[in-house]
């Protein structure tokens, strides 16, 4: 029988965080009444003024100079400031540096009539001037604690430089490996991405908004932006309700009842109506029923985008549409500059909504304290002192060696020995240090890059360099000296992977694999010499061709940040011994994607060993991975005894089980609880994660690591909504998704 559940309640953090409700007067300063000075302005303000706090666009006063998206007309310095003094400015963003910032919260402040301070934002997703490992490299760590750290030691920084309001987490549910953006998520579960989510949001926004090292956060894109057909950027999406709420919408729901403050609209398509006029999302999901009090932004342009997408017939009905459809603030286009003022006189705007969104938009500057302190976080000793600190280089140490996943490790190949004999260092990233952060690393420091030859040298390590190719094309006589080198090594890293501008935004993918040159540099080398350890970097899974796939070690290195050589070297000579775990699956050809673990069971499952016609395969492979979801190794070894699973569950359940370190060394196993529901009305995952714990032993020390499991883990979307069915569940509690010894019990 269904039963309904309860909407999932929202914590009072969501609300409050944007109306600045919950934050405490400062000492000795009285508190103004909840929005009284909110109201006052808004009824001062003239519907251009109301346009104008609604609007924002890269910041040229203040440019970093780097172009990540189409030119639209903003204008330059000159005209920002004039723009400001007019009112017409409520945020800029990409901007960086305090001085620069003065200056334009100043013409805000003095210079326009209402003096109402700017609130400036940048796209702070993995760092500033440190940066730390990108983030699906960072979920490989499953661990909330270290991202919450990272994402406060980036909130640090970007509030040292200038900035109040980040735009991130992005918190989409990536499946397709194609897409370019999978590198800037948490890879693709649903589980762990709402965790890190939330943890993420606390990093950035701290206990209160108005401190000066808080960061106002921004969940990404809304929604099911991870979802675009094909892996193709911008592409439209064929979305199932039921996907929609079990899949992409969670983590958007973790962020909120975090606190988020604002939440950013996407540039893709939900059923047909694109996200950015979709007032079902915007409005009847996230007000109504999520009852999110914070801003919605559009993503840039996306407003007008509504034109392209074939949605609004020019830019002013593209500006009625995305608005009324409940987006507050537009980005780059100006078209709420343009067009609401117009369209409030015309009666196709209310002039309620119109406050509406304005209030919300200076309930975001009145969280962060800027009516009282439009120069808060622009502090030009905090500049010079909160920057690149060594704390922070540490932790991206410190979180690049969390991030690296093991993937196979022959014969205990690594760690290498303190003096492991002669060792090459072959491949286009041995001596790189352009390729070392990653995405969204355009404000980056690049003096603090570490390659792997300087970390390897960091370590008195001695070693000989051989390019072999470059990153796409080969070298002359390249393969022949890495050759030759292999053969006078005793034990060859060879560097191999994507470039950095191959991941992130517009850069989706046909094929997953390494360029042709690499494969090719990798065959030979593995020919010639068989202790070859394969250091991959890269920003999403790949599909490691014949040549790669063979070495008897490979470590997924990712793109980790600043101190990234500094962190491989840890793992390979063991200092550190890893523990991270696939935040997304490496399939076995590309031709796989869309792949994820947590894939629906079909009618004709493959066999687990062997081929078989008329079952679900491809000619060529099953359709499995080579290194799934969840999987890692270490250089310990953990056993998992003594799995408690009761035999009934009602409302709730603990599920327990012995963790022991079995092998030589310290390390860390994260234990990760799946279910599966046997029969129930709609096609159920195979698997889906529902806990995980890392847990670090020394050797023979054993832990019983114990999981909660609720109803409302069980819950699907169904015929009517959110539902739970009675019946079988299978349970696994794992070291991967692949792994694991399956019990069940009966849910009531
Ligand atoms: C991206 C957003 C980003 C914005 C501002 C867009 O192209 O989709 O994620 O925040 O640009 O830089």
């Amino acid at each position: 029988m269904d039963r309904r559940l309860p909407r999932r309640k929202i914590l009072k953090a969501a609300a409050a965080a944007i109306a600045g409700v919950s934050l405490a007067p400062r000492p000795g300063r009285a508190a103004p009444a909840r929005g009284e000075r909110i109201e006052a302005q808004i009824a001062r303000m003239t519907p251009a003024e109301k346009a104008g706090q609604l609007s924002c666009f890269s910041d040229q006063i203040r440019p970093t100079g780097i172009a990540f998206n189409p030119d639209l007309p903003v204008g330059g310095a000159a005209e920002q400031l004039e723009r400001i003094r007019r009112g017409e400015i409520g945020m800029l963003f990409n901007g960086v540096g305090v001085a620069g910032a003065r200056m334009a919260q100043k013409a805000a402040v003095e210079g326009s009539r209402l003096g109402i301070p700017l609130v400036f934002a940048g796209d702070i997703i993995h760092g500033l001037r440190t940066i730390f490992p990108l983030p699906v490299a960072e979920a490989c760590a499953f661990d909330p604690d270290l991202a919450e750290r990272t994402a406060r030691a980036a909130a640090e920084e970007a509030t040292a430089l200038g900035l109040h309001w980040t735009f991130a987490p992005m918190v989409d549910v990536a499946r397709d490996q194609r897409w370019g953006r999978v590198a800037e998520g948490s890879g693709e579960d649903v589980h762990l991405g709402s965790r890190l989510a939330a943890a993420r949001v606390r990093g950035f926004q701290g206990a209160d908004l108005r401190d000066p090292t808080s960061l106002a956060a921004c969940a990404k894109h809304f929604a099911g932006y991870g979802a675009v057909s094909g892996g193709m950027e911008y592409n439209f999406t064929e979305i199932s309700p039921g996907t929609l709420r079990e899949v992409h919408l969670p983590p958007f729901e973790a962020g909120i009842e975090a606190g988020v403050a604002t939440i950013m609209s996407a540039f893709n398509d939900v059923e047909g109506v694109p996200a950015s006029g979709n007032a079902w999302l915007m409005t009847r999901l996230l007000r109504g029923d999520w009852r999110f009090e914070g801003l919605v932004v559009g993503d840039y342009a996306a407003d007008e985008n509504l034109v392209a997408h074939g949605f609004a017939a020019d830019g002013r009905d593209a500006a009625r549409k995305a608005f009324l459809a409940g987006m507050d603030m537009s980005m780059q286009s100006d078209l709420f500059n343009r067009w609401l003022p117009d369209l409030v006189e015309a009666g196709e705007v209310p002039m309620a909504q119109l406050d509406e969104a304005v209030r919300r938009v200076l309930g975001l500057k009145e969280a962060l304290g800027l009516f009282d302190d439009p120069y808060r976080s622009l502090d030009a000793a905090a500049e010079r002192l909160r920057v690149s600190t060594p704390a922070h280089l540490a932790l991206a140490r410190e979180a690049g060696t969390r991030s690296i996943v093991l993937l196979k490790n022959e014969d205990d190949l690594l760690p290498l020995a303190e003096n492991p004999g002669r060792l090459a260092l072959i491949g286009p990233f041995a001596n790189d240090r352009d390729n070392v952060v990653g995405t969204w690393a355009f404000m980056a420091d690049p003096e603090l890059n570490v390659s792997i030859a300087e970390g390897l040298a960091a370590r008195g390590v001695g070693f000989d360099v051989a390019r072999g190719c470059g990153i796409e094309a080969a070298l002359d006589g390249g393969i022949e000296e890495a050759v030759a080198l292999a053969r006078r090594s005793d034990v060859v890293l060879l560097a191999l992977g994507e470039a950095q501008d191959m991941s992130g935004e517009a850069q989706a993918r046909t094929e997953i694999t390494l360029p042709q040159p690499q494969l090719d540099l990798a065959r030979a080398v593995l020919a010639a010499h068989p202790r070859t350890v394969v250091l991959l970097r890269h920003g999403r899974a790949l599909a490691l061709g014949s040549g790669v796939r063979e070495a008897p070690a490979i470590l997924a290195t990712w793109f980790l940040g600043s101190q990234s050589g500094h962190a491989i070297a840890d793992i390979l000579f063991g200092a550190v011994n890893p523990s991270a775990r696939l935040s997304v699956s490496f399939p076995e050809a590309s031709g796989q994607q869309p792949f994820f673990y947590d894939r629906k069971a079909t009618g004709r499952p493959a066999p687990e060993v062997g081929a078989q016609e008329y079952t679900a395969r491809y000619r060529e492979t099953r359709n499995e991975a080579l290194f799934p979801f969840g999987h890692g190794l270490g250089y310990t070894r953990f056993a998992l005894t003594d799995i408690r699973v009761p035999a009934r569950m009602g409302e709730r359940m603990e599920v327990s089980a012995v963790l022991t370190n079995t092998g030589p060394r310290d390390g860390a196993e994260v234990v990760q609880l799946y279910v599966h529901d046997r029969v129930a009305s709609r096609t159920r995952p195979m698997r889906q994660l529902k806990g995980f714990r890392r847990v670090e032993l020394a050797p023979e020390e054993s832990v019983t690591v114990r999981f909660t499991l609720t109803r409302d883990d069980l819950r699907f979307w169904g015929e009517d909504g959110w539902t739970v069915e009675p019946g079988t569940i299978d349970v696994w509690l794992a070291t991967s998704s692949r792994t694991g010894e399956r019990r069940s019990f009966e849910l009531d």
